[in-house]
């Protein structure tokens, strides 16, 4: 993720944290964290995961690492006086952790962006106990995302041009372990054990929810609304905006544009 996307999220945390609240629900449940223990969080942005954690952790303690220092300004003023949590500046692929011994590592969607998966799962492994957990969630393939498919489509129709593919290949990204053998296969490669990759379907609020125009903010600004949109003419671009209105709106209910996202809640062992 670039400093643009970094700043997408800063700038609507709020928006995404309701958004993922069901996904991070999940992700909660599935790591199991129990008082005294201690939980890394990777790839934490701005924080509000590893504060989630570290309520149920306390008296534990939970290590935030992210390679964004805006995230991280963000996450460490909302923390602030927690002696329960820690940010470091690091790229988890290669960081050296210590005490290499935490009981879980979790992520809401920050382990899809190493340049080599297979030593980034490694050196997450060397940093937790043996036995310990492994809990965090990841994209499915953008076939499964109705949430991006339907504005995209309906974008891209008044543009004439072809839905842009943010899958690009096995390299880093967000679709980058939407493959299910490919997931499965890195974490054993990396030597993690009892392997389960879970899909889950969830009914998301666009944007946090708000009205259809809330929504067709939200999209706008984030990176599929960017590769379709940026550098096109005002009337173009508000002809292409008037379509994903108009297709978002069947599926606004009382809190919300909501539409399906396809999400892998993926487990282990170390
Ligand atoms: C999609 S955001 C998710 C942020 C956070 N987990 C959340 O759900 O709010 C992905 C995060 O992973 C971070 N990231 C990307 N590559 C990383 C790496 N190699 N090591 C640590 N963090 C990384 C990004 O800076 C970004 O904050």
């Amino acid at each position: 993720m670039d400093e643009t996307g970094a700043r997408h999220w800063i700038d609507n945390r709020d928006r995404y944290d309701r958004m993922y609240r069901p996904v991070e629900d999940a992700l909660l449940s599935a790591a199991a964290i129990r008082p005294g223990e201690h939980v890394l969080d990777v790839g934490c942005g701005y924080g509000t995961t590893t504060l989630d954690a570290a309520d149920l952790a306390r008296p534990g303690t939970v290590t935030g690492v992210d390679v964004s220092p805006a995230m991280l300004e963000t996450a460490r003023a909302r923390a602030a006086g927690d002696d329960h949590v820690t940010f470091v500046e690091g790229d988890a692929q290669t960081h050296t952790f210590r005490p290499p011994s935490c009981d879980v590592v979790l992520s809401r969607f920050g382990l899809m962006f190493f340049a080599d998966p297979v030593a980034a799962f490694v050196n997450l492994r060397r940093a937790t106990r043996p036995g310990g957990r492994l809990a965090f969630i990841a994209w499915r393939s953008p076939r499964h995302q109705p949430w991006l498919c339907v504005p995209g489509a309906a974008a891209a129709h008044a543009l004439g041009v072809p839905v842009p593919d943010l899958a690009e290949g096995d390299g880093p990204g967000m679709f980058s372990l939407a493959d299910e053998g490919r997931a499965r296969s890195v974490l054993v490669a990396a030597g993690w054990t009892e392997v389960e990759v879970e899909p889950v379907t969830v009914p998301l609020l666009v944007g946090g929810g708000g009205t259809v125009e809330d929504a067709v903010t939200f999209l706008r600004t984030g990176t599929l609304g960017r590769r379709l949109l940026d550098g096109v003419d005002v009337d173009t671009g508000a002809r292409a905006l008037a379509e994903v209105r108009a297709a978002l709106a069947p599926h606004t209910h009382p809190d919300g544009v909501r539409l399906d996202a396809g999400v892998w809640l993926v487990r282990a062992r170390a």
